[in-house]
């Protein structure tokens, strides 16, 4: 048995051995401290998703060293019409755009030196394409010029570049024409087949947080051709992701009440959703008082799953409106069990299971029900619950979620040694196939610890 502060400097014991080092720098973390055996796998690597909760550990502590040399690093991973066709000459047949980061880098040696390798999913299982990387390196440049006050690294040149980049990519007008980003299966987080190609409400929260951040990073000289469309683009995002993805009690009738095959501008049912997708469990789990974003929304189809770091992070920048806020922690207070149960949180629920499991995952040994992406419990999750609650005033919320996580951790932490995320309806197994010691689980629980005690920090992350 730990205790609590015990729990904490042992966190930071192994958040500090996760260190990436180039040239002697520190420049990153990665995934998971792992043993040699486990090295074919890419944990190793430092992933950009996963830097966030480490960087703003670091920034907890003043260390803004290592987000301001990963900001830098990162950029100049960024494709851009320098090193294209260097890039390209390494990759077969996959081709990144102007403007993409990676998902992760590597420190490989080569002719006996030191080189920063990328993956921008040419090696990644399942070759996916990271669309999250832009959008939280654009998040963390706000987060780090906030907790350190460094207008000057944002300022310089490079950086502006590669913002207009990103936008330049992001914003690109192709065949769609809804607000939502459309992307590829598997494009963020849940990095493997489970039915999130299309318009994904996190990468939604993401692009939506992106967007308010790289408007507030430019200089006014470098978005003057652009700064109107990016307002346009948020306003319509934002009405869009309230009024359509939005569903309480309420919503869930109109739609079991839908009629279909509706043609002409006002209509009520947009999208021509069928209320025999409407899934039986939707109907009797959402309680009065509560609401969520859906998962994902597209013509014929609303995926009525809940996803939580698109619903907490809706809250966290405010795509979501107040009350549809204070709903969201009243779904999640109501159906703790389901979404927090022993370990906070689940990724997704319910899992999809049996045909459906076979279908949308193509079998996938990984995300069977209640595992991993398919309704496991990922403890990096912490942070994004405690931010949130504490954004909207739900400091309970916050506190019985760290509780939670504390309980388990000081009573199990030889056995369970930080594992990257846990298995079951409620969360109580170790992951089948987790990772021990995994970086963002540390600094989650850091990083929340930190919240709690110095709210103020939530300006970092929050809009
Ligand atoms: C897994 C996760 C992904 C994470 C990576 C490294 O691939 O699905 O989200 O970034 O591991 O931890």
């Amino acid at each position: 048995m730990y205790t609590e502060k015990e729990l904490l400097s042992e966190a930071w014991t192994r958040l500090e051995a996760s260190v990436l080092k180039f040239e002697n720098e520190p420049i990153g973390t990665v995934a998971a401290t792992i043993d040699k055996s486990a090295q074919q796998f890419n944990y190793g690597h430092c992933f950009i998703r996963d830097f966030v909760p480490s960087a703003l550990a670091f920034l907890t502590k003043g260390k803004g060293e290592i987000v301001a040399n990963f900001l830098r690093q990162t950029l100049k991973l960024q494709i851009s019409d320098k090193n294209i066709d260097e890039v390209r000459a390494h990759m077969d047949g996959v081709r990144p755009g102007i403007g993409l980061m990676p998902a992760s880098f590597e420190i490989v040696e080569e002719e006996g030196q030191q080189v920063v390798r990328a993956d921008f999913g040419e090696r990644a299982i399942g070759r996916v394409t990271p669309v999250d990387s832009c959008l939280w390196w654009l998040i963390l440049l706000r987060i780090y010029q906030r907790a350190t006050g460094d207008e000057e690294l944002v300022q310089e040149a490079g950086f502006q570049r590669g913002i207009r980049l990103i936008l330049n990519l992001y914003m690109l007008k192709q065949f769609d024409m809804y607000p939502t980003l459309l992307v590829p299966e598997g494009a963020f987080m849940i990095d493997r087949r489970m039915g999130v190609y299309e318009r994904p409400l996190e990468i939604q929260a993401l692009f939506y947080a992106a967007l308010l951040a790289a408007d507030e990073l430019l200089l006014p000289k470098n978005k003057q051709d652009i700064h109107t469309e990016i307002e346009q683009r948020l306003a319509r995002l934002k009405m869009h992701i309230r009024e359509h993805y939005w569903l309480d009690l309420e919503k869930v009738n109109e739609i079991h009440r839908y009629e279909n095959e509706q043609f002409g501008e006002e209509i009520c049912n947009k999208f021509n959703i069928y209320p025999e997708s409407l899934e039986a469990w939707a109907i009797d789990w959402v309680p009065k008082e509560g609401g969520y974003l859906a998962g994902n929304l597209g013509p014929g189809r609303m995926d009525f799953r809940f996803f939580a770091i698109g619903n907490l992070m809706s809250v966290i920048c405010s795509l979501a409106d107040e009350t549809q806020s204070q709903k969201i922690m009243n779904l999640i207070g109501k159906r703790w069990i389901d979404l927090v149960g022993n370990m906070p949180m689940k990724l997704c629920f319910p899992a999809i299971e049996d045909k459906e499991w076979e279908l949308i995952t193509g079998c996938d040994p990984k995300n069977v029900s209640w595992s991993y992406h398919n309704g496991g419990s990922w403890p990096v999750l912490l942070w994004f619950l405690v931010a949130a609650a504490l954004k909207v005033g739900r400091r309970s919320i916050a506190e019985r979620g760290i509780r939670i996580a504390e309980k388990r951790w000081c009573e199990y932490k030889d056995k369970d040694r930080w594992p990257e995320y846990y298995d079951g309806r409620k969360g109580n197994l170790v992951g089948k196939k987790a990772m021990r010691y995994q970086t963002w689980t540390i600094a989650a629980y850091i990083v929340a610890k930190d919240l709690m005690e110095n709210p103020q920090h939530l300006e970092w992350i929050a809009f």
